[in-house]
């Protein structure tokens, strides 16, 4: 049994992780600042909790005197490509600046002999691909300071294993959907900027789901993306976790379900899901929106021996519809219970 700190473990796919923590019987504390995460989850989850944030070194630094950690999962981050370009401070703040207080707390409170570190890195840090699918060995030449200010928080890692023997594994998310239904997770995100959310929000009336480009070199005219389910990224981090506890030395791995699948592809699988239309409203392409990102993730598979069980499209979009139904009717029994 390890103690492992889980940093942003309030938010997606940080919260996914917690059930398999736990099964194992793993000691989690989440340290999070609920910017954009849920208190809600992590008492649902019952986990030990610090409320605390990743730019304020006090903070750090009484959560490392508080208890020792066998690793770090740290999932904490501003995750919005068009946020980072509008506030790119912030972005490097929390993203890069953070990650660098959280090593440096780290390695202060362990003398020098830091717990290893599992990284939520993104596969924004690719840019425009020149060749797909992207394995690890592909040019890394990020385009918005979102996926800058994970390369950079990659490079820190790598840096403190040359420097300090910090021991780390990079996890790069391809597009992360889904829910887990057995205990009651799923996307909410605040502001919701992501697909299929969106696609079934419109459909139960919200704002139409602006569908960015439709003019891209690719089949549909849509942009072809790489959807993989959180349950399966959640698998993916126990195992980098088990690599590390048991030794293993620092990797990177791209984690994606390896099919491209387009945007209008994803609009129909939800209708068929709803038996209903989504409401669209056909947007231009967004500046740096690259047409088509795929991930080979063959070396997941063969060095952590992961296997995808859940991520076809059918699959994500059952789940995610199930989760939001089962939101709406929460809501409709907490709103019958104030009116009676
Ligand atoms: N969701 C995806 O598709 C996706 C894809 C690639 C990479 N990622 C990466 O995965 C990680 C998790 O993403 P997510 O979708 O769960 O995001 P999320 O916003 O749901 O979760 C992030 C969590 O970090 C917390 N947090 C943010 N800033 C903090 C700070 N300064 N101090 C303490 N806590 C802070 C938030 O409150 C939130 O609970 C991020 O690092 C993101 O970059 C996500």
């Amino acid at each position: 049994m390890a103690t492992v700190l889980v940093t942003g473990g309030a938010g997606y796919v940080g919260s996914h992780v917690i059930p398999g923590l736990k099964r194992r019987g793993h000691r989690v504390v989440v340290f999070d600042n609920l910017d954009r995460g849920h208190r809600s989850t992590l008492d649902q989850l019952d986990v030990e909790f610090v409320l605390g944030d990743l730019n304020d070194p006090e903070a750090l630094q009484h959560l490392f005197m508080g208890y020792r950690f066998d690793a770090i999962l740290h999932f904490a981050a501003l995750a919005y490509v068009g946020e980072s370009m509008l506030s790119p401070d912030l972005y490097y703040r929390v993203n890069t600046a953070g990650t660098l207080l959280l090593l440096q707390q780290s390695l202060a409170a362990t003398a020098c002999q830091p717990p290893p570190v599992v990284f939520s890195s993104s596969c924004a840090v690719f840019g425009i691909p020149e060749q797909l699918p992207l394995d690890e060995r592909s040019p890394k030449r990020p385009i918005s300071p979102y996926g800058r200010s994970k390369l950079a928080a990659e490079w820190l890692l790598e840096d403190f294993g040359r420097a300090y023997g910090l021991r780390s594994v990079v996890l790069r998310y391809f597009n992360a959907a889904g829910a887990d239904l057995a205990h009651g997770l799923g996307e909410l995100h605040d502001p919701e900027t992501h697909l299929i959310p969106l696609a079934i929000a419109a459909v139960r009336g919200d704002a139409p789901l602006d569908l960015f480009g439709s003019d891209f070199d690719t089949p549909d005219g849509s942009a072809i993306r790489d959807f993989i389910h959180v349950r399966d990224l959640a698998e993916a981090h126990l195992l980098a976790l088990d690599h590390l506890l048991a030794g293993g030395g620092s990797d990177d791995f791209n984690l994606g379900s390896g099919s491209g699948i387009s945007v209008r592809e994803v609009v129909q699988a939800v209708e068929a899901e709803l038996q209903s239309p989504v409401p669209v409203h056909h947007a231009p392409c967004r500046p740096g929106d690259p047409a088509a990102l795929v991930s080979d993730s063959r070396k997941a598979v063969a060095v952590l021996g992961w296997q995808p069980h859940c991520s076809s499209l059918q699959q994500i979009v059952a789940d995610a519809v199930a989760w939001d139904q089962q939101q709406r009717l929460l809501i409709c029994q907490e709103l019958s219970h104030v009116n009676a």
